[in-house]
C-alpha cells in the first residue's frame, strides 16, 4: 500500500475487517516488521487520539514513531505555490518535504481544510504534495477532506457491535459553535457506501456532501424520520461543503438544537449504538444521557483508532 486516503486504498473490506480482529488480538505480532524502520507524523493541526494512536500502533509493529509539531516544533511551512514569502512562514513545503522524508520509511499527515477556499481544499493540496515530492508511502491522518483511519476505526466498530447482517446506519449533522471540516462525515460516507449495511445522511438543507463521497446514499432531510429503525447513529457537525452553493463553502448556516441527539432522538430508532470520533461537544452534538449510557461506542470507537492504524502501517511496511 502506497497511500491511504480512500476506501479503495484498503481492498477488500471483508479481509481488511479479518485482518484487523487479528491485530486487535495479537498486537505484537508483526513486531518483526518495523525494525529499523521510522514513521514520521506530522501535524499541522491539534489532536489526541490520532497522535497517541498513531504512536501506538508503530510501535506495536516495533517502528519508531518521530513526531512532529508544524510551527511549534518547526518553522512555519508555505503551503502555497508561487507565492512571495514575506511572511510569517519560513520554510516551503517544497524543501520541507523531501528533508522529512529523508529521515523516515513512511509518513503521516494531519492538515485540516483551511475552509476558505473549496477548490485548494478539495484538490487536497498540501496531501499531494507530499506525494510528489516525499517519495515514501502516505498516510491521511485527517487531510482537507478525507480522514480514512477514523472511517476504517468506525467499520471495525460497526463489524464487532452489529446484532443483524446488514445494520442501519444513520450519519447525522448536529449542531456546532465553530465551523469545522467534512473530512469525517466524507470519509464515513465514502467507507459505508463500500461497506454492506443500509446507509442514510440525514442534515439540514445546505450541508449536502461531495457526491464523490455521499454517492447514492439516500439523503433524508427529516431528522427523526431518518433515525426511525436505526441500529447505529453516527453525530457529527461539518459546515457548508459548498456543494448547491460554492459561496456557501466552510460557512454555518444552522445552529439548530434541535438537531442535538438526545433520548427523544434515540427513542425512535433500535435501541440504537451512539458512535461519534471525538472531539464532541456535549450538550451540542449529544446529550449528556446518551453520550453517557451503555449504548455510546465513542470509548471502544477512539480505541479502535489504534487497530485501524496498525493495518494500515502494517500493510505498508509489507509491501517496501
Ligand atoms: N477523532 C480524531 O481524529 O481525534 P483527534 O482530532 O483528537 O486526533
Amino acid at each position: 500500500m502506497k497511500s491511504f486516503f480512500h476506501v479503495s486504498d484498503i481492498g477488500d473490506l471483508g479481509v481488511a475487517l479479518e485482518e484487523a480482529r487479528q491485530v486487535k488480538a495479537t498486537p505484537y505480532a508483526w513486531k518483526h516488521l518495523g525494525e529499523d524502520k521510522t514513521i514520521m507524523l506530522v501535524f499541522f493541526n491539534s489532536s489526541l487520539r490520532t497522535r497517541l494512536s498513531s504512536q501506538k500502533a508503530a510501535l506495536n509493529l516495533g517502528m519508531n514513531p518521530i513526531v512532529l509539531n508544524i510551527g511549534q516544533d518547526s518553522w512555519k511551512l508555505e503551503t502555497e505555490m508561487g507565492v512571495v514569502m514575506d511572511g510569517d512562514k519560513s520554510e516551503h513545503l517544497r524543501e520541507a518535504i523531501p528533508v522529512m522524508t529523508s529521515y523516515c520509511d513512511l509518513i503521516g499527515i494531519r492538515s485540516f481544510a483551511g475552509l476558505q477556499d473549496r477548490a485548494f481544499d478539495y484538490s487536497e493540496t498540501v496531501l499531494r504534495q507530499f506525494v510528489e515530492y516525499g517519495g515514501k508511502p502516505v498516510i491521511s491522518l485527517e487531510s482537507a477532506t478525507v480522514h480514512p483511519c477514523q472511517a476504517f476505526a468506525d467499520l471495525i466498530t460497526i463489524e464487532e457491535y452489529r446484532k443483524k447482517k446488514r445494520p442501519k446506519v444513520v450519519l447525522t449533522w448536529a449542531p456546532h459553535p465553530r465551523a469545522l471540516p467534512q473530512a469525517v462525515p466524507n470519509s464515513f460516507a465514502e467507507w459505508m457506501n463500500a461497506a454492506d449495511v443500509d446507509f442514510v445522511i440525514t442534515h439540514p438543507r445546505g450541508y449536502e456532501l461531495d457526491s464523490a463521497f455521499a454517492g447514492n446514499a439516500p439523503v433524508e432531510y427529516d431528522q427523526m424520520k431518518a433515525l426511525e429503525g436505526a441500529d447505529f447513529v453516527y453525530a457529527k457537525n461539518w459546515s457548508c461543503p459548498g456543494v448547491t452553493d460554492p459561496a456557501q463553502y466552510g460557512q454555518i448556516l444552522s445552529k439548530d438544537m434541535g438537531w442535538t441527539v438526545d433520548a427523544a432522538h434515540m427513542a425512535v430508532t433500535n435501541n440504537a449504538y451512539f458512535m461519534h470520533c471525538l472531539p464532541v461537544r456535549r450538550n451540542m452534538i449529544v446529550s449528556d444521557e446518551v453520550i453517557d449510557a451503555p449504548t455510546s461506542l465513542v470509548i471502544p470507537e477512539a480505541a479502535n483508532r489504534a487497530v485501524s492504524a496498525q493495518v494500515v502501517m502494517k500493510r505498508m511496511l509489507e509491501s517496501l
